[in-house]
């Protein structure tokens, strides 16, 4: 196997380096193509373009598979926590008991969030979605939380860290709490990430919560899976604003509006939607999947399909198992899961889906374990959003660090109008 691939353009051989990853994919390295040769690469959609080398998770779709800094996502779900696997995801290696409690620690001493941040919320329309203020909330701890001069840069982007991931926990509930026109509830540092989460959201002067060891866990499961997945929409966004050496703050704000889509994170929210839809016609997801299979209809079935994978996303599979789980741990059933279940059955056998190598994703079960936590719908994406902030924030501490990290600026090919004079108005048609 050769280093270098041969291009070939007006007769004139290029030599295109190649580059080989540790798992052995393999790119062409394509950096000095244009000085070279005058072209560039066209790749709508970016599904065939490299951005970075990145040493924090593989996927491979074709397999289904998903690793973060090597450890199968399968093994964190089942042993891992979620502040466990963030420690693994920003650090690279899973921490000792001592850095685990330093980072634990941390986390608690800055889980506050500044009492005027209050008035920020107050004064949103009621009804605003969640992600809007959240990411307008992530946005402004700049302004809250300055840059600290007399601390060494290391040290400040470690706590820059810390503040996001325990901050954004509760902003999250207290977005949730003014919404319902309820007292906000402050964390408390005898829980842990996840149950703090839920006590914040949940606890009422009127009926404390009990912390549900089970709905922890469940949590957990949920905030590992979604933890990070190499250079999706939302963390190129983080990569791409975070390359303007704009601050890490006004990046991650920019992730989580790229993840509000719903063709990305608000995907979780869109399978509840379109679930609740086919139980309101009457239950039969056979009209759905004719309109997810007719071109002319913008329809499709929410909760199915991935640019990268091209079987089951393993993490579908795994938040399916953690779905019946709580289900039966809580005596409960949901409507919607025998719908999805049945969803589910018709499409994996429908041609067209096997045809188009459309699988369930993460979102498809994952609305269902969001509901029996109690988490509201409008929040689903947020949940997503809590989920892969370490994520996000590997991605940037990886590109901040690179020595060839470079300002995003990719090309295009005009296919405008050739240069033409102004037309006064009195002359237009
Ligand atoms: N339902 C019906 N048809 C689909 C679906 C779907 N969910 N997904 C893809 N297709 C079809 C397209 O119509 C297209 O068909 P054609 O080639 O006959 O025209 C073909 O599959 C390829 O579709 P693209 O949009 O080009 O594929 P892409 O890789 O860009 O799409 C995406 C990936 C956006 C996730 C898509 O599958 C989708 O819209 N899924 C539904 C939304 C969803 O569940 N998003 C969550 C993704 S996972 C995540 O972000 C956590």
């Amino acid at each position: 196997m050769g280093d270098t691939a041969q291009l070939i353009v007006d007769g004139k051989t290029y030599e295109i380096p190649l580059v080989v990853g540790s798992e052995g994919e393999r790119g062409l390295d394509i950096a000095r193509l244009r000085s070279e040769t005058g072209l560039i690469t066209l790749d709508p959609g970016c599904g065939n373009t490299g951005l970075c080398q990145s040493s924090i998770t593989f996927m491979d779709g074709e397999k289904g598979i998903l690793r973060y800094r090597g450890i199968p996502v399968e093994q964190l779900a089942e042993h891992s926590t979620f502040r466990e696997t963030a420690y693994l995801l920003i650090n690279g290696e899973l921490p000792t008991e001592a850095q685990l409690r330093r980072f634990s620690v941390r986390l608690n001493d800055h889980s506050l969030v500044h009492e005027d941040m209050r008035s920020f919320f107050e004064s949103y329309p009621r009804g605003a979605h969640p992600m809007g203020m959240i990411s307008s909330m992530i946005n402004a701890l700049r302004a809250f939380y300055p840059s600290i001069p007399e601390r060494s840069e290391e040290e400040e982007i470690n706590i820059t860290f810390a503040r996001l991931l325990s901050k954004v926990r509760t902003l999250a509930a207290m977005s949730y709490k003014i919404s319902l026109g309820h007292k906000v509830v402050y964390p408390r540092h005898d829980l842990s990430y996840c149950a703090n989460f839920l006590n914040m959201m949940f606890d009422s002067p009127v009926k404390p919560y009990i912390v549900d060891e089970d709905l922890v866990d469940a949590l957990n499961v949920f905030w590992i899976l979604h933890a990070d997945h190499e250079q999706n929409c939302s963390t190129s966004s983080v990569r791409a604003v975070g390359s303007a050496r704009v601050n890490l703050y006004a990046a991650i704000s920019a992730g989580i509006s790229a993840l509000w889509g719903p063709l990305h994170g608000g995907a979780n929210q869109a399978v509840i939607e379109m679930l609740q839809e086919i139980y309101d016609s009457g239950g039969d997801p056979a009209p759905f999947i004719a309109r997810a299979k007719d071109r002319n209809d913008p329809f499709r079935l929410m909760g199915f399909g991935h640019r990268v994978y091209k079987t089951f996303d393993p993490r579908a599979r795994i938040i399916e198992k953690v779905c019946n789980r709580v289900l039966k741990k809580l005596h409960r059933e949901d409507p919607l899961l025998p719908i999805a279940k049945k969803l589910e059955e018709v499409a994996l056998r429908d041609s067209y889906f096997i045809d188009h190598n459309l699988y369930p994703n993460v979102d498809f079960y994952a609305g269902i374990v969001l509901r029996a936590i109690g988490i509201p719908i409008n929040m689903f994406p947020v949940m997503f959003a809590i989920g892969r902030l370490p994520g996000w924030i590997a991605q940037w501490k990886e590109s901040a660090d690179d020595p060839k990290w470079k300002l995003y600026r990719p090309r295009q090919i005009y296919a405008g109008p050739l240069k033409r004079d102004y037309m006064p108005m009195g002359e237009r048609a």
